[in-house]
């Protein structure tokens, strides 16, 4: 199914919000044209830089849980092998073979005169968006990458030789290896730019390799700590991108989301925080491409089931309901109730709340099914979230806490629920 999923973004018309973030998956125009045809609406082409990088091998390894692999990815990787002229070159040959589809061109410099070269270069090559790159968490040159994303003072200036050099609509991409990234997005904002892409990979050693006695991957008998993404880090991408948009400074600015973001459901949790657009990597190295028929047709069922024409009235409506911790209301607890028809008995229920929460389960061993002691209870759910059997745990009734219900009902916690 396909439904209108057409949104603009910084004023360049994009058909579905679903791009390729900068990185190996869009390398070059041939594998590009692959992507455009599979549907993804535009790129952000591999970071540009004055020269070639000089990689290591091999340069990534994969975080996994029990027979979940890629639950995290590390890369050790920089920006583009290749030379400006052999990128911009690319560039040219994708937009005149596909004028319609949005390339976004991610550039990265070391002075501000590289700055402005990049960017004049891939301007003149036909980019309808740049994306500033403040952002690789293990670029050899301490002038680039994160080393500056962290400095407000050199996004804003590296901004603006941007922003005075080109007519098109700059993005500075953020890191999240900074505990407040508003303040260099505010410094991007002062300094001209138009949008706000977060986030890029978070500094990490995945795994120690037992046998060699250093981290993985093993380069020389060496490595070193660099850039985390997929799944894993999508928690960590959504709460930053919730504090760039509930930041009053950065109002004007429009956001591009990323982030471990592998379905349709992961997008649209981006778009309801305020993203007009996202962007994917880890999930299109570990399964191609094609991921993106399936977001487009998720998204247009689920528009199409709740009523929503454009997606642009789905932007932002979560924003207003993450709320600072002290605001929480905390007078009343859910108790889980199961159900039994669905219950297997398989007893991790009754394990977890007994060694990891509050012995609320009794284990009947006449029914071999676990039974919830309500006045032991706090409500935390842990017992929902181990139990391996769909909807057999659910959120009960509401116990108000003792002197804490203020003449308020059951009914009453539950009509403040907003629904789509
Ligand atoms: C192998 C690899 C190379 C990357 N190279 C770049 C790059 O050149 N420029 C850039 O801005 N981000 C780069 N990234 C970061 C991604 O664009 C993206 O921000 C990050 O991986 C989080 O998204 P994901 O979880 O969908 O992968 C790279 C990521 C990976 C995994
Ligand atoms: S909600 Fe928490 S305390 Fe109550 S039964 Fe479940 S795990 Fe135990
Ligand atoms: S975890 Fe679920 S299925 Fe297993 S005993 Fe508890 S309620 Fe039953």
């Amino acid at each position: 199914m396909k439904k209108d999923l057409s949104i603009d973004f910084l004023g360049v018309h994009c058909e579905n919000p679903f791009f390729l973030s900068s990185s190996p998956v869009c390398n070059n125009a041939e594998m590009i044209a692959k992507a455009f045809d599979a549907g993804w609406a535009g790129i952000f082409y591999k970071t540009v830089g004055i020269n070639g990088m000089d990689e290591c091998s091999p340069r990534f390894d994969i975080a996994a849980k029990e027979d979940t692999p890629w639950t995290g990815f590390k890369n050790m990787e920089q920006i583009s092998e290749w030379s400006l002229e052999q990128n911009v070159a690319e560039i040219k040959k994708l937009k005149q073979q596909y004028p319609t589809k949005v390339i976004g061109v991610s550039i990265m410099g070391s002075n501000e005169e590289e700055w402005i070269t990049l960017t004049k270069a891939v301007t003149a090559a036909g980019a309808d968006i740049l994306e500033l790159n403040f952002s690789c968490p293990q670029m050899t040159s301490h002038a680039m990458g994160s080393d500056v994303g962290q400095s407000p003072e050199l996004v804003r200036k590296y901004t603006r030789a941007v922003v005075e050099n080109t007519h098109l609509p700059v993005v500075a991409k953020m890191t999240p290896n900074i505990s407040k990234m508003e303040d260099p997005a505010i410094a991007a904002a002062e300094g001209g730019a138009h949008g706000i892409s977060a986030i890029n990979t978070i500094k990490s050693i995945c795994n120690i390799d037992l046998d060699h006695l250093t981290g993985q991957p093993v380069v020389n008998g060496k490595s070193a700590i660099s850039g985390y993404s997929g799944k894993a880090v999508k928690p960590i991408a959504l709460r930053f991108i919730t504090q760039l948009a509930q930041c009053e400074e950065l109002n004007s600015q429009q956001l591009s989301g990323i982030g471990g973001i592998e379905t349709w459901q992961d997008a649209l949790e981006f778009i309801l925080l305020g993203c007009r657009n996202v962007q994917v990597t880890t999930a299109v190295m570990q399964y191609g491409y094609r991921i993106v028929e399936d977001m487009i047709s998720g998204l247009s069922h689920f528009m199409d089931e709740r009523g929503v024409n454009k997606l642009e009235e789905l932007v932002g409506l979560a924003v207003q309901n993450i709320i600072p911790a002290e605001d929480l209301d905390r007078s009343y607890k859910i108790i889980p109730e199961i159900n039994y028809e669905k219950c297997v008995g398989c007893g991790r229920c009754y394990l977890s709340c007994y060694d990891g929460a509050h012995q609320a389960i009794a284990w009947n061993s006449q029914t071999r099914k676990p039974e919830i002691l309500v006045d032991h209870c706090v409500g935390c759910h842990l017992c929902l979230n181990v139990c391996p059997v769909y909807e057999c745990i659910t959120p009960g009734h509401i116990v108000f806490k003792e002197g804490r219900d203020a003449n308020r009902t059951e009914e009453d916690i539950v009509k403040q629920l907003v629904y789509l």
